[in-house]
């Protein structure tokens, strides 16, 4: 059911200059800042169960307060740009339209691929990335072809420079709601090109993945999605916040459970699955909660939880040096294994060949 707004217009007059000083109004997997009451809370250092897991995801999501609707913009502010909704049914339509120019199609032996969510500028990390976590003489599943990676760009200034061989190139101006878009094209590349196997979503500007761990970790055919899942939050309403999300796009009170942004694994069966309803909802800024909460929801695809593979929360932030970042950083098993695979970098404000080498050689003691 639809809240009517004008109904309820002097409520919000009356609420929102409250709600407007009291509630921060971030979401999980967007923002450093949301966590930080958990820093007060809830120090995360030692090898955690999954139990204490959930209850420190739970502490931050009690941070999350409703947030009424504006139609007006508050003075001082300027609104959210939304993702262009008519873009988007032209995407899904044909989305071969608005690919510059893609890559080779992975091959049908990968069974892992990766798509690195990247800015076109970016090329300085882009090359950072390729020397460490996707580097073939680092990883063997890279090398022997199991895992097969690509970075997913917007529209280049110069759509002369297309010549990097392993980035699909998409028509999408690099704006923050657009990322919703740029990844719907590659996701539906991918489904076109390949039947099985698994699709691994990474921040390429924030996160740092070990694919030899991940793969011994998650079966090839899986067929839930692997993530740090989030329990429901309600959407955010203040027109001024990058992750507004307006009643006509998202009517309901809350969103169904959703996989952190940062990184995420769809089997691209079930990814095939849960495009198949995009046509019936809006394109939504929050793109994680779009792909693994509304669609997901709607396909009835599984989440899994795996936040301690997954760890792309931040049980203790910056970390002054070096050997207590690793410690903290890093979740193991009873026998002293690294269980952690997946780490973003925001958390410790860490460089990334940091986070690579804790990733890659890292011990539990
Ligand atoms: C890029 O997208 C626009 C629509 O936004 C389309 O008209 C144009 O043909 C596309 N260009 C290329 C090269 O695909
Ligand atoms: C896939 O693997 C099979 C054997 O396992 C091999 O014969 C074939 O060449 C491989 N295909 C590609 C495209 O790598
Ligand atoms: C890329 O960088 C150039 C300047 O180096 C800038 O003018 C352009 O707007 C940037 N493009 C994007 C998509 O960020
Ligand atoms: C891998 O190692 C070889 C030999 O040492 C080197 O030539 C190559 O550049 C390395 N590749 C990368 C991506 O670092
Ligand atoms: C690549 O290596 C991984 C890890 O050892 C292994 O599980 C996988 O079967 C290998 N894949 C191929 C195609 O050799
Ligand atoms: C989309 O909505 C229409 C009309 O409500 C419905 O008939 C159709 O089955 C829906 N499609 C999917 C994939 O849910
Ligand atoms: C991991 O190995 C690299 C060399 O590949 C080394 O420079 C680094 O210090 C090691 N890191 C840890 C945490 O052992």
């Amino acid at each position: 059911m639809r809240i009517s707004s004008q109904k309820y217009g002097f409520l919000v007059l009356l609420i929102f200059p409250i709600l407007w000083f009291i509630a921060p109004c971030h979401r999980p997997s967007l923002s450093v800042k949301y966590l930080s009451p958990q820093k007060k809370t809830h120090g995360i250092h030692k090898p955690q169960v999954m139990s204490t897991m959930r209850a420190t995801v739970q502490q931050t999501l009690k941070v999350v307060k409703p947030i009424m609707v504006t139609k007006k913009p508050i003075t001082g502010c300027k609104p959210a740009e939304l993702p262009d909704q008519d873009l988007y049914r032209k995407i899904l339509q044909d989305h071969e339209k608005f690919i510059l120019k893609a890559p080779k199609p992975p091959s049908p032996n990968t069974t892992f691929v990766v798509f690195v969510i990247h800015s076109v500028n970016n090329t300085k990390v882009r090359k950072e990335i390729r020397e460490t976590w996707l580097n073939p003489n680092e990883s063997k599943v890279i090398r022997n072809g199991s895992a097969q990676y690509y970075f997913i760009v917007g529209k280049p200034r110069n759509p002369e420079n297309l010549f990097e061989s392993d980035v699909l190139y998409t028509n999408i101006s690099e704006i923050y709601p657009n990322l919703v878009l740029k990844e719907l094209i590659a996701y539906l590349w991918l489904v076109k090109h390949k039947k099985n196997g698994q699709m691994l979503k990474i921040d390429g500007k924030d996160t740092v993945a070990n694919l030899d761990r991940l793969s011994s970790q998650v079966k090839w055919n899986e067929q839930k999605i692997s993530c740090l899942l989030w329990d429901p939050v309600q959407p955010n309403r203040n027109i001024c916040s990058p992750w507004y999300v307006p009643l006509k796009h998202y009517y309901k009170p809350v969103y169904p459970r959703y996989c952190g942004g940062p990184a995420y694994m769809i089997p691209i069966r079930q990814l095939k699955k849960l495009l198949s309803h995009a046509s019936n909802h809006s394109a939504l800024v929050v793109e994680d909660v779009f792909f693994t909460g509304v669609l997901a929801f709607k396909a009835r695809v599984k989440r899994k939880n795996l936040g301690e593979i997954f760890r792309t929360y931040c049980p203790q932030r910056k970390a002054k040096t070096l050997k207590i970042f690793q410690r903290r950083a890093i979740a193991c098993s009873k026998s002293k294994k690294m269980v952690t695979s997946v780490l973003s970098r925001h958390c410790y404000n860490r460089k990334r060949k940091e986070i690579w080498d804790l990733l890659k050689n890292g011990t539990c003691t």
